[in-house]
């Protein structure tokens, strides 16, 4: 099938297959179609038909209250044509400042199946093919029997892998949560789309590196860590890494963290409990963090003040805390936008 996407200063066109959706066949070969959370929420890939007939796919997706269906208007990373079509995007199609990883279509089979704490489990993907990733990107996972793919940040790095590693938080309701906290999810197929995200870490800016995160946010924070511990990047710049968890119960990755930190010369890394304060054991066991308590975007606000020159930030967490955490790195550091990195998929 043919897809011709118009926008108001000209038109692309690209093959799309029986049952791919559009966003999914535009981005694999390399048209820069817009979206954010790639599963159905945000509505930032808005299109609307001009010809032809799309099925606008899951009925349920949140993003669809920002569309005028009357007006045949559908979510690009949901709907999937009957045929040759022609779609109208509004506004420009994006613009990548430098190449990303061009995703594409995988399958994996679920291993590693690991709880956490008491809402967080982590596992890994093993996958039929290699991967090529940025560190702070995603892929969307779809299990067969469970509507809408959801979006996870990878944990690991690696150049061309076939292990992906993925962490969960658990949210109340969903489906893709209750399923794989169920029991444990070892042997599982898992069709994969992947990587995606505009939020990633180049190492080649040279910048100074913010990073705050709430919960399972921490996910792409850990593989930018693990990345820039590689090369050793933080003997010549400064990290500053921001984990807010609400108890000492729900800490989870300590021990890579106390490593990065132990490795960076220039790594500071805080825990900051939004309930309590840190048992003195748990500052005994981890030596090279430091913890502190509040709000995550409230300590980091306090930590960072006068200290934001040349700095890239990346947020990630639940979205009260990224907007807290973005309106502060926004007002009060007057942080330029291009110098803010997150991506919308909580
Ligand atoms: Fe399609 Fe977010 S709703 S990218």
């Amino acid at each position: 099938m043919r897809i011709t996407v118009q926008t108001k200063t000209g038109a692309q066109e690209f093959d799309c297959e029986a049952g791919e959706k559009i966003l999914h066949a535009g981005l694999r070969q390399g048209i820069a179609l817009p979206y954010e959370c790639g599963t159905g929420t945000c509505g930032t890939c808005k299109a609307r038909t001009v010809s032809g007939l799309v099925d606008p796919g899951w009925r349920e997706a949140p993003g669809r209250s920002y569309l005028k269906e009357e007006k045949s208007e559908f979510l690009l990373c949901q709907g999937t044509p009957s045929g040759d079509c022609a779609v109208m995007v509004p506004g420009k199609l994006p613009v990548d400042s430098a190449p990303l990883p061009t995703p594409g279509h995988y399958r994996g089979v679920t291993g590693s199946y690991a709880v956490l704490t008491r809402d967080v489990v982590s596992f890994t993907l093993t996958l039929e093919g290699r991967m090529d990733f940025s560190p702070g990107q995603f892929a969307i996972l779809e299990i067969p029997g469970i509507e809408g793919g959801r979006a996870y940040s990878m944990v690991n790095f690696a150049a061309r892998t076939d292990t992906l590693e993925f962490v969960i938080k658990r949210k109340p309701g969903g489906r893709f949560c209750d399923w794989i906290f169920s029991q444990p999810r070892n042997g599982v197929s898992v069709r994969v789309f992947g990587p995606l995200g505009r939020a990633v870490f180049r190492p080649e800016e040279n910048k100074n590196v913010l990073c705050i995160a709430g919960g399972s946010g921490i996910a792409g924070i850990v593989s930018i860590l693990s990345r820039a511990n590689d090369f050793d990047y933080f003997a010549t710049h400064k990290g500053s890494v921001f984990f807010g968890i609400r108890t000492a119960n729900d800490a989870f990755f300590l021990d890579r963290m106390n490593g990065f930190a132990s490795a960076g010369r220039n790594l500071d890394i805080v825990i900051a409990l939004s309930e309590g304060e840190a048992p003195s054991a748990l500052k005994d066991i981890y030596p090279a963090l430091r913890f502190e308590s509040g709000f995550i975007h409230a300590v980091a606000a306090a930590q960072m003040a006068g200290k934001f020159e040349n700095v890239t930030a990346f947020v990630a967490g639940p979205p009260p805390m990224v907007d807290g955490a973005l309106r502060m790195l926004i007002m009060e550091a007057r942080l330029p936008a291009q110098d803010i990195r997150y991506d919308k998929f909580g």
